[in-house]
């Protein structure tokens, strides 16, 4: 590897913490091992990362701990010039310190740097499982019990474990409900995003919020598991008006969606264990950018089409994954 991308974009939190723009995704969608994960982590971070969005039940936190403490032992990188994400799962909302104490144990760290709450329901499916498994524990979305994990996270605050939280999976209308009850507002909302879903009502609300989305799948998850295709789904890469900015810019259409994510001002969390892919998205979010012409162009890409729909989610009696999403 030549050289260290620097001046990457960045993202100012309520809390007064700076983000990178863009971080490196670490769910391995059931076909990355935790191995071939770390090993990209650690390859990232002497590229020039300093975001990693991790999560418990994503099962590699414990080995990717081990690439970060190695790093830290060589002098690679500094923990302080780091910002690690971890989010507590859906059958921990009851415990969530017990859930973060875990992480910071695993990913052998003193603190986060922003925790989530993963899934707004305290709804649990063994990672891995089918499209077609229900758990006939789940339940809707209640603001009790979500505020009720809420505090926990907020705890973990003023306990220094975390020093910001945020939420996932989240609607504008589940928002309108939870946040003026929200003694610690949350930082970041981690929600999917990409061209043919922008979600362009639920970004607004959070920036002018000062919470800032960071969209997830942001290349349209090809490598998504199996319980996440269906056959209307649309590949991102291939939409017409991404093929047309990649062409006029001579570059992959993934980095097309990386670049319009950024400039919308969100953060965004590519995922890729391939050297080439992941510095090539680093790198492609200092130069050449889109011009404001490609940017309304893309606005066009929109097809509604959420590729995560969550339906292993779902709660006896419920039926369709829309309902997940009120
Ligand atoms: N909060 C949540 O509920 C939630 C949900 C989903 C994901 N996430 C986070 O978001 C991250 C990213 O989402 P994702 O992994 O599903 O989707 P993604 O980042 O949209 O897609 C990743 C895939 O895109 C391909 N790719 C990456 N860079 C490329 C490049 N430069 N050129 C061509 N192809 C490229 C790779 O496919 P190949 O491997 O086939 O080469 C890679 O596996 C996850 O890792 C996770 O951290 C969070």
């Amino acid at each position: 590897m030549s050289e260290c991308i620097t001046h990457v974009p960045v993202r100012k939190l309520n809390t007064g913490a700076v983000m990178p723009a863009i971080g490196l995704g670490t769910f391995g969608s059931d076909k990355y091992t935790p191995e071939q994960i770390s090993a990209a982590v650690a390859g990232a971070i002497k590229a020039g990362y300093r975001m990693l969005d991790c999560a418990s039940v994503y099962q590699n936190e414990d080995q990717i701990g081990e690439v970060l403490s190695a790093l830290f032992a060589e002098g690679a990188v500094k923990r302080e010039d780091l910002f690690i994400t971890s989010k507590v799962w859906n059958d921990q909302h009851r415990e969530v310190k017990k859930a973060c104490l875990k992480s910071l144990d695993d990913l052998k760290l003193s603190y986060i740097d922003l925790y989530f709450v993963h899934w707004p329901f305290p709804n649990y499916h063994a990672p891995g499982c089918d499209g077609d498994s229900r758990n006939p524990d789940s339940k809707p979305f209640s603001v009790d019990e979500f505020m009720d994990t809420w505090r926990q996270c907020e705890e973990l605050v003023d306990l220094g474990l975390v020093k910001a939280i945020g939420m996932s999976n989240m609607t504008v209308s589940k928002l309108e409900q939870v946040l003026p009850l929200c003694k610690i507002r949350p930082a970041a909302l981690e929600l999917e995003c990409h061209p043919s879903f922008q979600q362009q009502e639920l970004c607004e609300y959070a920036q002018k919020r000062n919470i800032v989305p960071i969209g997830f799948c942001p290349i349209g998850s090809p490598s998504r598991p199996e319980r996440d295709r269906c056959e209307d789904d649309v590949v991102d890469m291939q939409l017409p008006e991404v093929i047309s900015v990649a062409n006029a810019h001579n570059i992959h259409p993934a980095l097309v969606c990386i670049k319009w994510a950024v400039q919308r001002g969100l953060c965004t969390i590519p995922f890729s264990v391939k050297e080439a892919q992941y510095i090539s998205n680093l790198k492609c979010t200092t130069e050449d950018p889109l011009t404001e012409s490609e940017m309304r162009s893309l606005d066009g890409a929109e097809r509604n089409c959420r590729l995560v729909k969550g339906q292993v989610f779902l709660w006896p009696g419920a039926t369709d994954w829309k309902q997940l999403w009120e």
